[in-house]
């Protein structure tokens, strides 16, 4: 496995594979990695020749007073943890390679960024779009995989790949979770005992709302309640947000359709989690 750390030894791993007509693979992460990162190596494994897999706690994407700082790494670990699942390179650039002295240039997505946690974390997603436009333009890959767990970024990855003629193919990996349900993210380490206990509720609310839905209940305002209602009766949890909205657009939405995605943001202690998941029954 090779570890690359300069956007210069990245492109030259690339031309190889081009030159051997090898398809690129890519899984964008900001390390820490755990069994959903590692679902979506194994994703791009089963389809694509070579796997690069970025590790880069990018600051861009941080707000000031956010947890750019305490965000966690372990860097040895997640090298061997990629090296067992047999990805081909890491790439692992400085800050100062990325966003190097005089660096000035933005990427703005426009609508599908304006809800959720768009609304709630400004200017998240202009440094979401930014890192991921200039780690495609280093790697050209032919296909990336994301998460569904940050179903508004996969969106707006989408959007700016197309946008932008990145030729880039999003491939989407549904969310892993934990065996009682709470969702895999690198923010769970915050969580103390009790407060994990409390962090089931995301999920809990989500599989509640999805079955009135089953059950005929349409209308939106009605499930929010519910939802927001099972979290709240929970010790440690304050809701940010809680919406249903259209998966194309991200736009909010008053009756529920096939394309209805609950979408939620609760601060579990000083953990801001965040769960998603399709409300139309089948
Ligand atoms: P990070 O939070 O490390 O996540 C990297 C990728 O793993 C994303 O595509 C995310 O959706 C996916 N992921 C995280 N937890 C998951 C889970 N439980 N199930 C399935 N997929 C999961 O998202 C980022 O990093 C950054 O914003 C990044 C795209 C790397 C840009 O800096």
């Amino acid at each position: 496995m090779e570890i690359l750390r300069t956007n210069a030894e990245m492109s030259r791993w690339r031309d190889e594979c081009y030159r051997k007509k090898q398809t690129v693979g890519f899984v964008p992460t900001m390390g820490y990695l755990h069994r959903g990162h590692l679902a979506l190596v194994e994703e791009a494994l089963r389809r694509a020749d070579q796997v690069v897999v970025s590790i880069f706690v990018n600051p861009t994407q941080f707000s000031p007073g956010e947890d750019l700082d305490q965000y966690p790494r372990d860097f040895e670990r997640d090298l061997d943890l990629c090296r067992e699942l047999g990805v081909h390179a890491i790439f692992a650039p400085e800050v100062e390679e990325m966003y190097p002295a005089g660096f000035q240039t933005r990427v703005l997505v426009d609508r599908v960024t304006q809800n959720l946690c768009g609304l709630h974390r400004p200017g998240h997603f202009d440094g979401v779009a930014l890192v991921v436009t200039k780690l495609f333009c280093a790697i050209h890959p032919h296909l990336a995989v994301m998460g569904e767990k940050d179903f508004q970024q996969l969106v707006v990855v989408k959007r700016l790949s197309k946008d932008l003629n990145l030729g880039v193919e999003i491939i989407p990996h549904p969310t892993v979770r934990e065996s009682d349900g709470l969702a895999m993210s690198s923010r769970n380490t915050y969580l103390s005992k009790e407060e994990r206990q409390s962090a089931l509720s995301l999920y809990r609310s989500l599989l509640a709302v999805r079955e009135m839905v089953k059950e005929g209940e349409r209308r939106v305002e009605v499930l929010i309640d519910r939802a927001k209602a099972i979290i709240e009766a929970e010790p440690h949890c304050k809701i940010q947000y809680v919406h249903v909205v259209d998966e194309d657009t991200m736009a909010d939405i008053a009756e529920v359709t096939p394309m209805a995605v609950m979408a939620m943001a609760v601060f579990v202690g000083k953990a801001r989690l965040i769960d998603n998941m399709r409300l139309w029954p089948g």
